[in-house]
């Protein structure tokens, strides 16, 4: 298995797909369906999931899927491919950047591959487990900021499930009075991405699903930062709850998690 090989032909899929529902979005405009509570998908999200689909299954036949419209829903015994088909929906609705579509290859639960096409900016992220992490091509670094008074922090407000709205609220306070500012871009993986790619220096969010971080993951990783649940555990790709830091406000950066979520 050539990590890196697969890395790139999902890379050129990834991209392919955005220009494709750019097109597409134009020239049959958007038919927007209600999901949930503020949770909403368009056709375009199902044709590009569609598209993705087919490419990955020729890529790596035996993988699974694990993909936010259910267009495929089998689970491979070694490998799954982790898709969001559009990851920002509600920006991308309103024409407001950014929106991604974000893909990660796990093997035997570990995430080996992720790859982030940023469609507004043409900003191509990827990375492959100890291959390090890029953005078009050129190599990408967590920031050095190393002290959260200096840092911009990013995360997503909750916006359909707010049973811990009250314990994000005290984390939002702390940040909005001890650091350079927060920012809300409506795009987890791009969020995470920003992290990989020293424009954020942290992002938190809760109620995250594996198709939102599991390719922004690896990319943080592997550009040197270091990403955790809310109880400093490595249970952030299917627990719901996130941090990503650059890695040296780390410490800093959890010890205000857990107080504010009170380790819940
Ligand atoms: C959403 C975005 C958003 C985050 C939400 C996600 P979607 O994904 O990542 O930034 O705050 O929690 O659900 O629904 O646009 O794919
Ligand atoms: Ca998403
Ligand atoms: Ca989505």
């Amino acid at each position: 298995m050539n990590l890196e090989n697969i890395c790139e032909a999902v890379a050129r899929l990834a991209k392919e797909t955005g220009k494709e529902i750019k097109r597409y979005k134009k020239e049959n405009g958007l038919k927007v369906e209600v999901k949930g509570r503020h949770d909403f998908v368009t056709q375009v999200d199902k044709y590009s999931e569609k598209l993705l689909v087919e490419g990955l299954s020729q890529i790596l036949p035996e993988a699974g899927y694990i993909a936010e419209e259910g267009t495929r829903t089998d689970r491979g015994e070694h490998f799954n491919w982790v898709i969001d088909p559009i990851d920002g929906t509600t920006n991308f609705i309103h024409d407001v950047p950014p929106h991604a579509i974000s893909i990660a290859l796990m093997q035997d639960g570990k995430v080996v591959i992720g790859v982030i096409y940023e469609i507004c900016g043409d900003e191509l992220f990827y990375a492959y487990k100890d291959g390090g992490a890029y953005l078009n091509d050129e190599h990408i670094h967590v920031s050095p900021v190393a002290d959260i008074s200096q840092s911009l922090i990013s995360t997503g407000f909750p916006y359909s499930n707010f049973d811990r709205l009250d314990d994000y609220m005290k984390l939002f306070n702390h940040f909005t009075k001890n650091s350079s500012g927060l920012r809300r871009h409506g795009s987890a993986a791009t969020d995470l991405a920003y992290v990989a790619a020293g424009r954020f220096d942290a992002f938190f969010e809760y109620d995250l699903k594996p198709y939102d971080v599991a390719a922004g993951a690896i990319i943080v990783q592997e550009a040197g930062g270091r990403i955790a649940d809310f109880k400093g555990k490595d249970d952030y790709i299917f627990g719901k709850e996130i941090i990503a830091t650059n890695g040296l406000i780390y410490e800093d950066f959890l010890e205000a998690t857990k107080k504010a979520f009170g380790n819940k």
